[in-house]
């Protein structure tokens, strides 16, 4: 069961503007001085970083960890105490975006190609909020190219064993490896992205464990059991959705 409250209700038209006020309204409800946040990646986590620099620039007790270069980078030009999570395990709250998400609050990530350290900073934070336009709302998983992260070396053999995983889950997914100016895309961990087109994913739990089990995967990009909030940008303002 999902509790759905209303936060604001400007209207929002463009899906920029949703994700940006999805932003302003997750500073403006969860983050306190004094708190040590995980930072996210991707657009509608970078809305976030700006506007939290606007109102926490110089506070050197707001203690944020990033999950990506290119958001430490922002981070750090908006004047906010960048820190690592080798200072600071413990994270009070995440505030990350999303590509997909389903009404048990499971999640796609890694679009942005990040999704190794959002999951290690998500799974070491109280809690992970994520924050989103209305367009990530889906009943089920999978339209969405389910990103794969894995080791470079035999990247051939780890897409062979990858492709028995889903086909023992009755799937056929168009598998690729992420390019970026005509080479691979190389995480911010030095890895491999293979992107699935999965299609209706059934039994995301069971797939998060066969994908994450084999040798050469690093992590996949299903999150399941991670967060269990979520502030949503749409056209009729912000919601919340709370897991009951
Ligand atoms: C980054 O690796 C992803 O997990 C992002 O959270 C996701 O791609 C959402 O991106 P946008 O906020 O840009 O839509």
């Amino acid at each position: 069961m999902t509790v759905k409250t209303k936060v604001t209700d400007k209207i929002l038209l463009t899906t920029d503007d949703k994700k940006k006020a999805a932003a302003e309204a997750a500073i403006d409800k969860y983050v306190q001085s004094g708190m040590k946040i995980g930072l996210g990646h991707g657009s509608t986590a970078h809305h976030f970083v700006r506007s939290l620099g606007k109102k926490f620039k110089g506070d050197k007790s707001l203690v944020c960890v990033p999950t990506s270069k290119a958001t430490a980078e922002i981070a750090k030009e908006v004047g906010l105490n960048v820190s690592n999570l080798n200072e600071n395990p413990y994270l009070d709250f995440t505030f990350d975006g999303t590509d997909e998400i389903d009404p048990d609050f499971r999640l796609i990530k890694g679009g942005g190609g990040a999704l190794l350290y959002e999951k290690i900073v998500a799974t070491s934070s109280k809690f992970v909020l994520i924050i989103a336009d209305e367009s990530k709302l889906v009943p089920k998983l999978g339209k969405f190219p389910l990103p794969v992260e894995v080791i470079p070396f035999g990247v051939r053999a780890t897409a062979w064993k990858l492709e028995r995983v889903f086909q023992a889950n009755n799937m056929q997914p168009k598998m690729a490896v992420r390019g970026k100016d005509g080479k691979p895309f190389v995480t911010d961990a030095g890895n491999f992205i293979i992107d699935c087109e999965c299609g209706e994913i059934n039994d995301p739990g069971r797939l998060e464990l066969m994908i994450n089990n084999l040798v050469g995967v690093v992590h996949c990009g299903l999150f399941i059991n991670v967060s269990g909030i979520a502030l949503i940008g749409t056209t009729n303002g912000v919601e919340e959705l709370r897991r009951g």
